[in-house]
């Protein structure tokens, strides 16, 4: 049997739930071995500075510096593979009516964990695009070797017109993208259960969503092993890894075998 607690009313809740959305963060990979950003001694922003690495003038200043940064962290996540979380989001929405996932992360392990349709808000490392034409740059196959981080790699050029390519990723300062954050609005404003999972919600305008949900009524949870800033306005805050909390709920909303 699971060893974690649920209240009953989130159970039902999920159980009767016509339109569900789940956002996710860096939290919900963490137990794939794929580095959050704030976790103390791991996070990534803990090593390493995001004004050098994560905008536009990082990218414009040191562009094999920026890219060898993506490349790395592409490196490992090409070595990571789901975990119950990812997986148990995944079945939860093969028994919703609609659910919509939104995720924050630039992996795709949500995907490799049979997730179909999320609107991921800061782009993909698996998308990298041309800086000129926004063509997409398509990326050699296969897993290469994981450069050391700190390793320059000058980014490859555009077939299409010989721009810069870039990192596929939303960087501070950038909007996100259109279709993705019009979608992510729209399901957030409708739907009757809002489960935030893995993330420190400190970043805008994703964090912004929960208090969208609440406005709409719908009844918000937070999964985080950790005390956010943001615990008291959730009508329920779970503390536990998320991979245990949702097979948990999956398993107990549904009466089907845990699965962690
Ligand atoms: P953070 O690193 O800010 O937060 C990760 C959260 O996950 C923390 O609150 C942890 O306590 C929690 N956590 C750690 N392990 C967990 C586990 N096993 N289960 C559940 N939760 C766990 O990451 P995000 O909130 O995703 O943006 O960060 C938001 C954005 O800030 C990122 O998308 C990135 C970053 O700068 C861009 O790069 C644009």
């Amino acid at each position: 049997m699971p060893a974690v607690s649920l209240s009953d009313q989130i159970v039902r809740v999920l159980r009767e739930a016509q339109r569900v959305v789940v956002l996710t963060g860096a939290g919900v990979s963490a137990e794939s071995g794929v580095p959050s950003f704030r976790d103390k001694q791991t996070g990534l922003w803990e090593k390493f500075d995001a004004a050098e690495l994560a905008t536009p003038s990082a990218f414009h200043r040191d562009p094999a510096l920026v890219w060898g940064w993506y490349e790395w962290r592409r490196m490992l996540v090409l070595r990571a593979e789901p975990n119950p979380a990812h997986r148990a989001i995944a079945v939860m929405a093969e028994h919703v009516p609609r659910l919509t996932l939104i995720t924050q992360n630039v992996d795709d392990l949500h995907e490799r964990a049979g997730s179909r349709q999320l609107l991921h808000l800061h782009g993909e490392l698996a998308r990298p695009y041309c800086e000129s034409c926004r063509q997409p740059y398509g990326l050699p196959v296969g897993i290469p070797q994981l450069p050391a981080h700190g390793t320059r790699i000058q980014p490859p050029r555009c077939a299409a017109c010989g721009g810069r390519v870039r990192p596929g990723v939303v960087w501070f300062g950038e909007s996100l993208p259109d279709r993705e954050w019009l979608a992510a609005v729209e399901a957030t404003q409708h739907c009757d259960l809002f489960l935030s999972v893995g993330t420190s919600s400190l970043v805008q305008p994703a964090a912004g969503l929960m208090h969208m949900a609440t406005r709409a009524a719908a009844v918000t949870v937070q999964i985080n092993p950790n005390p956010t800033d943001v615990d008291h306005l959730f009508a329920y805050a779970v503390r536990g890894r998320a991979g245990a909390v949702l097979a948990a709920l999956v398993s107990q909303t549904w009466n089907l075998p845990y699965a962690n």
